[in-house]
């Protein structure tokens, strides 16, 4: 745990520089717009531990999979997120010497990032060797207006001399994936040129063929006239570079302005990408600077609009909240159906930018609450879009008749997960994507997307859990085999009730809509039953019986859902009782003793209490909680937060304010020890799960918002935004009571603490504390 970064409400802060922290704040202070992202590497060179990192949302590469002992049905490859040109890049060169923050004294140093306004401000004083003195202030964003740009504005001024600097602004695509299996580099070098203020270099995927274009244009002013330098063209692999040597002197600021652009053949036609960049860089370059800035800050508040939540009296706990709901909004904007949300975003490439249950299981409510309908609309379409795929893997695995199972981790469809007892035993994600599809229509009530889309997803999942149960003579009862539940410190379990719950919903579920959609659109059904071959009469008497018949272990001891057979068996020890100094067992423990443990990763049992909370009454849920969450360490960041929302639910505010603390500040006080191989993007969304879901208690019944909320005793109040149905509402909460304002032009009803309340259109409700 480190505490570093300086609080404040709406800026992440690290003032003085720590070289060992380096790493971890290039990953906090990273920028993104949805389409492109960056680690906050320095934009000069630096020679110091660095974890250089650009990325284009959906270029990727199929790196070949790399495993000690082959296992058949193993995906040949893992899709990562490229590691793409650095468009950050300017050298600086004083009298011969570069400048470098790692080879420097350094006076002064800090990082800002304004999550108001969306950009990333660095200001430092530094001596070189030589003695000369010089102060930078850099200030760098992404784009959110226009999404496939982004600038910089970098002030220099010498402090203590006049002298030539040699400048060096240029586009690096001679770059490496840290990840990479075989060390490769995964781009070749399609073209390359400079002009007189720009540069470009556009590059291909090998394997995949993906082309991006990235290119910069540079403006220079000296003491705030403009500057027209002649640039010498600097051409080297994959690399291009405009240099010039200006004469400064002492006191007068010189300011190196870069715009820059990636463009790619997702988007255009490869032949059109040097034409595009360049209209993109002269369009942006003629904007200028501050209006990009301003454009920026206005895109900014509106999604601030829509997605703050304010929390009075705890300033850190502000700055997390705030610093979780920025990063999602960073990694993920859904205007594109083909793109997704890797659990570390754009600020790493750990789990290679891919897709996970994560998604659906958490990011999914955030966006239905603060984003447009259409945003995770998109996401469920990216899943409907390579249904074909996930057919495919089943088949791979021997599965048939169309049964699809997802994968584990994905770029377009493809399994890339290659450790058996994930890849084929942790197929509970399956069920993760069919819950996102009841989530978004029960959120909704866009029942069309049914017809037209999500019961084909959801008869293929059916069909796979009917396939992958069997029937137990020894039972009299179907049973589930060789799994892996959530909890992975678990695996090649049988009958994880988790899965098997999830399973036996999804074929329920499935039915139900089957039932629902040859009601309302029989025609739709009919084209639907006739494309797929699906069997209403025989295949639904199937999944009926293995409802009616499936086994779930349970305890009638302890009278909760065991998490899989034999689970009582294993020594019950807490892991209050286990020595910080065995902890984190993942890094302490060999994985013999973590599988022989009873130790859980995170959320099993209590996830799948979670997804259904309503066929459970509180004896149930608490009993479950009270016997689980002893048992469970937490390793996974998306662990706590459904912890909190349990714990709320349960009336246990210390508890739900413990666990939410866990997730809010997880990467600013980098908890795990992880930071530095990115921020934990997908688990973000639980954070404001924990906040709306457990402190705002938000649930919908029957087509309605409901919230049973409590103010955490260190707060004075909270507040957040939830868009439902056409109508923008904020609900805070506060000492006085609870204060629901419907900032639209549309009434409607909620539940607060299960009574009906209208809201008129622009109006509020106020209901007071007894
Ligand atoms: C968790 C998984 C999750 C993955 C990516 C793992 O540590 O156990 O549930 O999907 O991280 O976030």
């Amino acid at each position: 745990m480190k505490d570093y970064i300086k609080v404040d409400e709406w800026k992440i802060i690290e003032e003085g520089f720590d070289p060992h922290y380096n790493k971890i704040s290039e990953s906090i202070f990273s920028l993104g717009n949805g389409r492109m992202g960056q680690r906050a590497n320095f934009e000069e060179a630096y020679s110091g531990e660095t974890l250089q990192g650009n990325y284009v949302a959906g270029v990727y590469y199929p790196d070949k999979t790399r495993v000690g002992w082959w296992k058949n049905g193993y995906p040949e490859y893992f899709a990562k997120v490229l590691n793409a040109a650095n468009w950050i890049g300017i050298d600086i060169d004083i009298d011969g010497e570069q400048l470098d923050l790692a080879a420097c004294t350094i006076q002064q140093f800090s990082r800002e990032l304004n999550m108001k306004e969306g950009y990333l401000k660095r200001t430092f004083t530094a001596t070189t060797k030589a003695g000369k003195q010089v102060s930078v202030e850099s200030i760098r964003f992404c784009s959110m207006a226009d999404d496939e740009t982004g600038a910089i504005r970098y002030t220099l001024t010498p402090l203590n001399f006049d002298g030539e600097i040699v400048i060096t602004p240029f586009v690096d695509g001679d770059v490496k994936n840290k990840d990479a299996n075989y060390d490769e580099k995964f781009w070749d070098e399609v073209k390359k040129g400079t002009a007189a203020n720009g540069a470009f270099v556009q590059l291909r995927t090998k394997k995949t063929g993906f082309e991006v274009a990235t290119g910069m244009r540079v403006k220079i002013t000296q003491n705030n006239s403009p500057v027209q330098p002649e640039f010498l063209s600097i051409q080297k692999e994959k690399y291009v570079a405009l240099q010039t040597t200006i004469e400064v002197v002492k006191n007068q600021p010189i300011v190196i302005y870069k715009y820059a652009a990636n463009v790619s053949s997702q988007n255009y036609d490869a032949a059109t990408l040097q034409d595009v960049l360049k209209a993109t860089l002269q369009r942006i370059s003629d904007k200028g600077f501050d209006t990009m800035l301003a454009e920026q800050a206005a895109a900014w508040a509106e999604k601030w609009k829509h997605n703050d939540i304010i929390i009075e009296g705890d300033a850190s706990a502000q700055q997390g909240i705030r610093f979780n709901i920025f990063q999602l909004n960073q990694t993920y904007t859904g205007e594109d159906d083909r793109l997704n949300i890797g659990p570390k975003g754009f600020t790493g490439e750990k789990y290679g930018g891919s897709t996970y249950w994560d998604t659906e299981a958490y990011c999914v409510p955030f966006y239905l609450a603060t984003a447009p309908q259409n945003v995770t609309r998109n996401l469920l379409l990216y899943r409907y879009k390579q249904l074909g795929k996930a057919i495919e893997n089943a088949a791979s695995l021997g599965f048939k008749d169309g049964a699809a199972l997802y994968p584990m981790v994905t770029m377009d469809g493809t399994e890339c997960h290659n450790e058996w007892e994930i890849t084929f035993e942790e197929i509970h994600r399956n069920g993760a994507i069919a819950y996102a599809i009841y989530n978004y229509v029960r959120y909704t009530g866009d029942e069309a997307y049914l017809a037209d889309y999500g019961l084909e997803v959801l008869i293929a999942i059916a069909r796979f859990w009917s396939q992958r149960v069997n029937w137990s003579e020894d039972k009299q009862q179907y049973v589930m085999l060789g799994v892996t539940g959530p909890n992975e410190y678990e695996n090649n379990i049988n009958n994880n009730w988790y899965t098997s719950k999830l399973a036996v919903w999804c074929m329920k579920y499935a039915l139900k809509v089957a039932e629902q959609v040859k009601t309302t659109d029989i025609a739709k059904y009919n084209a639907l039953i006739a494309k797929i071959s699906f069997n209403g009469g025989d295949e639904a008497t199937k999944w009926n019986d293995i409802i009616e018949k499936m086994y779930y272990p349970y305890s009638e001891k302890l009278g909760v859902f065991l998490q899989q057979d034999g689970y009582l068996d294993k020594e019950q020890i807490l892991v209050k009782d286990l020595p910080a100094s065995d902890r984190p067992i993942n890094q302490k423990w060999s994985w013999d003793r973590i599988l022989r443990s009873c130790f859980i990763k995170q959320a099993d049992v209590l996830q799948g209490i979670y997804f259904f909370e309503d066929e459970y009454d509180m004896d149930t849920i608490r009993r479950n909680f009270d016997f689980y969450e002893p048992r469970t360490v937490h390793e996974s960041s998306l662990s706590p937060c459904v912890h909190a929302i349990l714990a709320a639910k349960l009336g246990d505010e210390a508890r739900a304010y413990e666990f939410y603390l866990r997730t809010s500040r997880l990467d600013l006080d980098d908890y795990n020890n992880d930071t530095e191989d990115g921020c934990h993007t997908t688990s973000m969304a639980g954070t404001w799960m924990s906040v709306v879901e457990g402190f705002g208690g938000m649930r919908v019944k029957d087509g309605k918002l409901s919230f049973q909320p409590f103010l955490p005793a260190k707060w004075n109040s909270f507040s957040f935004h939830v868009g439902f149905r056409g109508t923008l509402l904020n609900v805070k909460v506060s000492k006085e009571g609870v204060q629901i304002t419907n900032n639209s032009d549309t009434e409607t009803t909620v539940l607060i603490y299960g009574k009906e309340q209208l809201v008129q259109a622009n109006a509020d409700v106020i209901l007071e504390a007894q």
